[in-house]
């Protein structure tokens, strides 16, 4: 980027004058030091981590990394996830460690309706990608939308009917005020039987305790999940030791650097010349 003067953040060093910053997750005192910053680029998709930060004043805008290749990821680890439970997989896995052909019937796309809980540019992919495959998909979003292939669902008063079709269930939502502790005892209660879980949000969307008393009972078959309240998932947690709980920790969509380098500087080249960029955070809004 000729023209731009770029550093890696020193701590100890003076104040580099930036008025751009990248960051993941960036300590307070980085606010305290760069007092000339304008602008934010998020090295992921959700900010709610910078959210949180009242070291942040008001007037920096905050961007997030849009798609980035990151929405395919995701779509591959929904699909992942849906063909292990939907096919059977783990059964044959079990199967042949005691050399069994088991030749069990086999389920059809029709009883496992999908629903994807968050339509943006990552959930819009996950729900075509499982759409394509020929899983009935719908999408839960706060107003409406027009996807070929996905029934909508939109706003709270339709989040008791999208749930009561929806039998495998992925989050891709943002967490705001309004998302944490969506994914809790009651609105899991409302999925068809033998439903699985899908979590590649954050983990602050779930209720671990009632997710885990609920397997317990059987009112869930299964979970697959990536984020959680504490991570690294510390290891004495029930998630770890429950054969019915698929953990990866926080890689469902890793951030790419090439792409995220061509996205983020593409944009501090917009901004140069004065225009308006996309994938600015609403503060007010939460994402
Ligand atoms: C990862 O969690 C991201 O928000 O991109």
């Amino acid at each position: 980027m000729p023209g731009c003067r770029i550093s890696v953040w020193d701590p100890e060093g003076p104040p580099s004058g930036a008025d751009v910053a990248l960051v993941w997750r960036p300590p307070a005192e980085l606010f305290k030091h760069e007092t000339g910053l304008t602008t934010l680029f998020n090295l992921g998709a959700g900010v709610d981590a910078l959210l949180k930060m009242p070291e942040i004043p008001p007037h920096v805008r905050i961007v997030r990394l849009e798609d980035a290749g990151m929405a395919v990821q995701m779509a591959e680890y929904a699909l992942y996830a849906l063909l292990r439970v939907s096919r059977d997989f783990q059964a044959f896995d079990d199967a042949q460690s005691r050399q069994h052909w088991d030749t069990r019937e086999g389920t059809r796309p029709a009883d496992w309706p999908v629903g994807v809980l968050g339509l943006g540019q990552v959930g819009l992919r996950v729900a075509q990608t499982l759409a394509d495959f020929g899983y009935p998909v719908a999408g839960w979003s706060r107003s409406p939308r027009d996807i070929p292939g996905v029934e909508s669902f939109a706003g709270e008063a339709a989040l008791p009917a999208f749930l009561a079709r929806t039998r495998f269930l992925v989050n891709v939502l943002p967490l705001t005020p309004d998302t944490i502790g969506v994914l809790n005892r009651e609105t899991l209660s409302r999925l068809l039987p033998g439903a699985h879980l899908v979590n590649v949000g954050r983990g602050e969307h779930l209720v671990e305790d009632d997710l885990v008393q609920m397997l317990e009972e059987g009112e869930i078959a299964g979970a697959t999940l990536d984020v959680f309240h504490t991570e690294p998932l510390p290891r004495d947690h029930p998630f770890w030791h429950d054969a019915r709980v698929h953990v990866t920790p926080h890689i469902a969509a890793r951030t790419l650097r090439d792409e995220s380098i061509a996205q983020i500087a593409g944009k501090v080249a917009q901004l140069l010349r004065g225009e308006e960029i996309s994938g600015v955070v609403e503060r007010s809004r939460g994402y």
